[in-house]
Parts: structure tokens; sequence; C-alpha cells
């Protein structure tokens, strides 16, 4: 039986406020929480059994995954204290069902949107009879990344998670987050403490003379950590840029049939709209996720943002590469500028934020 480990204990403060009720596993990308795209994944790579390594919000897996699917069998290894990317490997590894110590378990990071093929990695490893085979693609920076030289046969020569300065990225092929583990290396790890598989277990086990060997692909990477790269992903889903057994036909948006978009709105780019979000005249939607019931007023633009449920943006404003919160109020006219993040709740008056200047009489006494 085809096993698998997913790492989904992480916080997703990057991803805040989206994250602050919600893990980013959870988090709805083209229709469907992210989790399930990759769990699509891992049935059609003939995987049966799946261990879920949580620690925050751990709860919310079990919830998503209730009566899922006789094919599959889920089991959830809960830190009550993170363990780190090792530590959470070495404890989910105690619910594997096998006792093979040579069985090849197949190890995911929880944010990673891929067109890799999964049985094309596990060939591979067991081609090479390697201890562990890592999964690497090549990124124009690779500094928010695990550094992985290979000589010419694959093998790896160093690790080195996020280097600091320019002299350390001494290669543009990086760690993509899916690993396959020897079992018997998989229970080596220690189980005692906190433990990073990339700073710790990786270039242990490269020191040690273990068989690590890299597969390095061409195909769609993404780890979808950030706002930008989020509602990117999400995108590139619908689009057809990035494909998963959970997505129909390419389109330009994916709108729920519970929505009501004005026929004189445009929503495009890959764009989602959730159920019972409404979208009104003019309104122009592009490359973003806006979440159930949120409503758009007429004339707004969204851009590269992800808008959370039940909140509302007013007549006239724009918003570009901005994360609002859900229950959140935007009033008429703003104009919302990148990297803004707006709390769950928050209350913006109308023009009340621009960068370009305000029409709206003053109303501070002076
Ligand atoms: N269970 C558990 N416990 N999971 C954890 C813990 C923990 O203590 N810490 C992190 N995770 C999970 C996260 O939920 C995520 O799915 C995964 O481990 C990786 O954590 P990130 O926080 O997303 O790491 P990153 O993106 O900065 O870097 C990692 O991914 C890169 C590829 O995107 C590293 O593995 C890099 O080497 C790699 O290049
Ligand atoms: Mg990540």
């Amino acid at each position: 039986m085809q096993e698998a480990i997913i790492l989904v204990g992480g916080k997703g403060t990057r991803l805040r406020p989206l994250t602050n009720h919600t893990p980013k596993p959870l988090l709805s990308v083209a229709g469907s929480s992210f989790i399930r795209h990759q769990i699509a994944k891992l049935m059609d790579a003939g995987v049966e059994h799946v261990v879920f390594a949580t620690s925050y919000l751990a709860a919310l897996f079990e919830e998503e995954f209730k009566n899922f699917s006789p094919d599959l069998t889920l089991s959830y290894a809960v830190e009550q204290v993170p363990l780190g990317t090792g530590g959470a490997i070495r404890n989910a590894g105690r619910l594997l069902r096998g006792d093979d110590p040579d069985a090849p378990v197949l190890i995911l990071n929880g944010d990673i949107l891929s067109g890799v093929d999964l049985r094309g990695i596990l060939d591979a490893h067991r081609s090479r009879d390697a201890d562990v085979t890592l999964h690497l693609t090549r990124v124009p920076d690779p500094r928010a990344f695990g550094l992985v030289p290979t000589d010419d046969d694959g093998r790896v020569l160093s690790f080195l998670e996020k280097p600091k300065t320019p002299e350390e990225c001494v290669t543009d092929q990086v760690n993509a987050g899916c690993y396959v583990f020897r079992r018997s290396v998989l229970d080596a790890i220690p189980a005692d403490r906190e433990v990073s598989v990339e700073q710790e277990t990786f270039p242990r086990l490269v020191a040690g003379g273990s068989r690590v060997h890299g597969h390095t692909t061409e195909e769609y990477w993404r780890d979808l950590g950030t706002p930008l790269a989020f509602v990117h992903g999400s995108a590139d889903l619908v689009t057809g840029t990035a494909t998963s057994p959970l997505v129909g036909s390419p389109a330009q948006a994916l709108i729920h049939p519970s929505a009501v978009v004005d026929p004189t709105a445009l929503v495009t780019g890959g764009s989602t709209i959730g159920p019972g979000a409404e979208i009104g005249p003019h309104v122009v939607i592009d490359r973003s996720i806006i979440g159930g019931d949120v409503r758009v007023a007429e004339g707004a633009r969204i851009h590269e943002s992800v808008v959370d449920h039940d909140s509302t943006i007013g007549g006239g404003s724009l918003l570009r590469e901005v994360v609002v919160g859900c229950h959140a109020h935007i009033g008429a006219d703003n104009e919302l500028p990148a990297q803004l993040r707006l709390a769950c709740g928050i209350r913006i008056p109308a023009q009340g934020v621009r960068v370009s200047g305000t029409a709206a009489a003053c109303a501070t006494v002076h």
C-alpha cells in the first residue's frame, strides 16, 4: 500500500488574516480547499493512506475530511506543540500502516501547487535505490527556499535552507517540498525534540554519505505561502496553466452557481467568485479570489487580491494586491495599494484610504 504524509501544521503567518481562522491548506483555491487538490493528486498517483501532520487549528482538518472517500484512509498525527518539519515527519510516521523498513513514503509540504508526476518521483527513488529522493525545481530567486546543488548524476551535494548572502546562492535549484523517504531513514529522525528536516535532517544525511538524490523537473511549480502566490496559483488552476483533477476545462473565471454577477461586470484572469457573492454593474475582477457572500458594488475594481467571506467592497473602490479579511467593510471610492492586509471585521469609510487625492470634505474642525 502506498502511503503519504502531508505537513500541514504551519501557522501560515504570511497569509494572515486569511489564516487567522483557517489553516493555509484549507483556504479555498479554484473552488476547493487547497488540500483537496493535493489529496486528489495523491489518489491519482495510487496513494491509499495519508497521514496529516497537523498542529495549528488541527481539528479543522478532521472536519474537512469527515466521510471523505472509501478509497482513501486518512489519519491525523496532531502535535500539541509544533515539532518542526522533521519532527512532524517522524511523529506522523508512527501512524503509517506498513512495516517494511524499505518502503518508500511520500511526503508533501501542504502548500505546494505542482504539476510534477508523483509516480515519476517514486519510480526514480526505486530505480536509484535511494534513501531519500527530493523533488527539485528551478526558480529565478532562490532565497526563500532550500538550495540543493546536485552532481551530474543527480546526487545531492549539500542542502542550505534560505541562503542569506549572494555567495551562498550557488544554484537556482531548490527543494520543491516533496520527498520520498525510505521508511527506516524516516524512523531514525529524533523523536524527543523539535527537528527541522531542512536545517538538520537533510544536511546530516548528505554529510553522513546517505543516498540522497534530487529529481529535477521543469513542470509548473509554486509555493502558495504568500498572498500574491496564492492568488496566482488559484488563477493558474482556473485558466489551465496549472492542473488539478478537481478543476474542469480552462476558463477565465470560476463563478459559483449561487453567485450573482451583473452582466456588465468583467470577471477575468482566472478569478473565482464564491457562493452567494453579489458582483455589481461595471465591476472588474481580475486574477482575484472573492469569498462567499461578498458584495462588490458598482464600478469597483479588484486586481490580484483576496476578499474573504462576508465582506463588502464599496462602489468605485480600487484594490490591487490586497488581502481583505472576512466581515470587513470597505466604503466607496477607496484606493487600496499593494501589500495592504485588512483585518477581519475592519470598517473603512468612503474615501478613507486613497493613493491619489480625496474629494471628500474634511471631517475635522480646524
Ligand atoms: N506538522 C507540522 N509541524 N507542519 C509544519 C511545521 C511543524 O512544526 N512547520 C511547518 N510545517 C509545514 C507547513 O504547514 C508547510 O506545509 C510546510 O511544513 C513547509 O512550511 P513553510 O512554512 O511553508 O516553509 P517554506 O515555504 O518557508 O519553506 C519550505 O518549502 C520550500 C518550498 O516551497 C522548505 O521546505 C524549503 O526548503 C522549500 O524550498
Ligand atoms: Mg511554503
